[in-house]
């Protein structure tokens, strides 16, 4: 008997195949189009994204890194200032930091739920480390596809006159109180690295913002700081978001809120596979719609239970196997919050995710719960 296909933990060529004409057709009219880096479909893709979130603006980019890193930019952060967030996410949040020049501050997670302990955002605010230069912002990360507790940490940062800007990278659609992360802090950043529930078919990103002015400066320094051609106001980079990834954003983006209710489907069923089972399935923030870019286990064997699972012909992953604070580019250096991040590095031993996208065939989230019945 020949052995079942290998189930990938994500698979955006499936992305692809499953909305493919219309795809095709799209990329076929950019291509005619004759003209291929900010032009018509980014125009349109930037307006019907902006429509979707429900921001006034959103501006297109080259990825979800630039796209912290411009946010920052439009609210002058750079050298002089500390950016607080948490270790327990991509790298990319804490390079976008250094990016701009700004010193990174790493805070730990709440327990059971992956994202900023609002706690730790208080007592650095009330008291700030030594030596470190003013906290002027905060990248709250809605981490897997759920909101982090912004009831709490909003209030914090409005009391210490800190900038909120939401990392929104695994969180397209994810909602709390029944409002859209990414219209809920002063600015909003998003990745459509293919993987992602928004995902290009190469990198592209986007900054999301109710301020006109703030849209107008993203949309300057994404091309070297030109208000006209060829013309810089003040020093930008190169950024853009090219017309091939925006057509195809604008074809996923129509498909965006179902492929989200497909993967809450899957980890309702995962949910109830795992239910008499030793692994508890993840927790849910009240009031917070999760929409599962990622769905994540805690298990203390993971290991074995890898192991276990690949000989299933299920493929897991680790998100994040190394916390940004013990990684060689940036241990003992970067600085910490009080808790000194003991409960991130915890997590990072025991977390393991399972496939998880849209694609998913019925038959194959049942072979995963079989499998997941058994741990
Ligand atoms: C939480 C988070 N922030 C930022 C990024 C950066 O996005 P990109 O890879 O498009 O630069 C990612 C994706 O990798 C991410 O997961």
């Amino acid at each position: 008997m020949n052995e079942p296909a290998m189930i990938p933990q994500a698979n955006p060529g499936a992305g692809y195949r499953a909305l493919q004409p219309e795809i095709d057709a799209a990329v076929a009219r950019a291509l005619h189009s004759g003209w291929y880096v900010l032009g018509q479909e980014g125009r349109a893709f930037e307006a019907e994204f902006s429509a979707w979130l429900g921001t006034r603006a959103a501006i297109g980019c080259g990825n979800g890194t630039d796209a912290l890193a411009l946010a920052l930019r439009a609210f002058d952060i750079g050298p002089g200032a500390t950016v607080a967030t948490v270790s327990h996410t991509a790298v990319a949040t804490v390079a976008a930091i250094e990016m701009v020049g700004a010193t990174p501050l790493l805070l730990d997670i709440e327990p059971g739920l992956f994202t900023l302990d609002p706690a730790e955002l208080d007592a650095v605010l009330t008291q700030p480390p030594a030596g470190l230069p003013p906290i002027r912002a905060v990248i709250v990360v809605h981490l897997y596809g759920q909101s982090a507790n912004l009831d709490a940490i909003l209030p914090i940062a409005r009391r210490h006159g800190v900038t909120v800007i939401e990392d929104c990278a695994q969180a397209h659609g994810a909602a709390l109180h029944g409002r859209r992360l990414g219209t809920l802090g002063d600015i909003a950043t998003f990745s459509f690295y293919p993987t992602k529930n928004l995902g290009a078919l190469g990198d592209g990103g986007a900054v999301a913002t109710f301020d006109a002015a703030r849209a107008s400066r993203v949309a300057a320094l994404r091309q070297y700081g030109w208000r006209a051609h060829y013309v810089s106001d003040e020093p930008g980079i190169n950024s853009r978001l090219d017309e091939l990834q925006a057509a195809i954003l604008r074809v996923k983006l129509a498909h965006l809120d179902a492929q989200n209710a497909r993967r809450r489907a899957i980890a309702a069923a995962y949910d109830g596979a795992l239910a008499g089972t030793a692994v508890a399935p993840p927790s849910r923030r009240d009031g917070a719609e999760h929409v599962f870019h990622l769905y994540v286990l805690r298990v203390p064997e993971r290991d074995a239970v890898q192991a276990r699972l690949r000989e299933a012909g299920i493929g897991t992953g680790v998100h994040y196997p190394v916390p940004v604070h013990l990684q060689s580019a940036y241990r003992d250096r970067v600085a910490l919050g009080p808790a000194t991040c003991a409960v991130t590095a915890a997590a990072a031993r025991e977390v393991m995710s399972l496939p998880m996208y849209p694609e998913l065939t019925d038959g194959q989230v049942d072979r995963i719960c079989t499998a997941l019945h058994r741990l």
